[in-house]
């Protein structure tokens, strides 16, 4: 079972894929946060809270030792961190990262204009490509709270279909995608309600 690094732990999806990710019996996590005291740990035989941020290159090459899996759930300087996020894995020796952007970065959706908003995912998305990291990154839809797992996903090149995701579908495919070391390697996927 691979030992998971979720960064930006205390975000909304982190929050709802935390419990999904528990739900694989040996699998082990640390969630990794600014301001560590605004959450609980929900099952400490499994689960390390580390307080830190994406940005403190010393304290994230720290926090990932021992990891196989980087889930980066991330907002603000995005380009800025995927930079760190890179070099620390390079320097620890880590592999496989699922990082969190969002669908429009390429101008693929139908009907919608580029909005310079998306500059950071857009440049944040750039360097992990050109990177040499086993990586997956989702570009999901606007986020719905309903409990149903129902995706498609669109690859890189793809007009996006649809909207919406649930937070549901989104975790869903984050497990699979933390359990599976060769599934969607080095692919960009929009992820949006069938
Ligand atoms: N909501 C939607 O409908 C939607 C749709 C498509 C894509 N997205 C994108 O998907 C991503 C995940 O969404 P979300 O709702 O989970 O976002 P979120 O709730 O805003 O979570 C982002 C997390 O990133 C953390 N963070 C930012 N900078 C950090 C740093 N330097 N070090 C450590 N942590 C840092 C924040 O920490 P703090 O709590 O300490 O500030 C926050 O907890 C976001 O980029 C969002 O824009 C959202």
């Amino acid at each position: 079972m691979p030992r998971i690094l979720i960064l930006g732990a205390n975000g909304q999806l982190a929050r709802n894929t935390t419990p999904f990710l528990l739900e694989q019996p040996k699998l082990e996590l640390t969630l990794y946060l600014r301001r560590a005291k605004r959450i609980t740990n929900p099952d400490p035989a499994r689960v390390n809270i580390i307080e830190g941020d994406v940005l403190d290159r010393t304290a994230l090459e720290a926090a990932m030792q021992g990891h196989d899996v980087v889930y980066a759930n991330l907002a603000g300087p995005m380009a800025t961190q995927a930079r760190n996020i890179i070099d620390a894995m390079h320097a620890t020796g880590l592999k496989r990262l699922i990082f969190i952007s969002s669908m429009g970065i390429y101008g693929e959706v139908p009907g919608e204009k580029y909005r310079s908003v998306l500059d950071p995912y857009r440049d944040s998305a750039a360097l992990i490509e050109a990177s040499d990291l086993d990586y997956t990154i989702l570009r999901p839809g606007w986020f719905m709270r309903e409990q149903t797992i129902s995706y498609a996903l669109t690859q890189k090149g793809e007009s996006f279909r649809g909207h919406y995701v649930s937070l549901n579908s989104l975790s869903d495919l984050i497990v699979k995608l933390a359990l599976d070391p060769t599934l969607h390697l080095r692919c960009s996927l929009g992820v949006s309600e069938v």
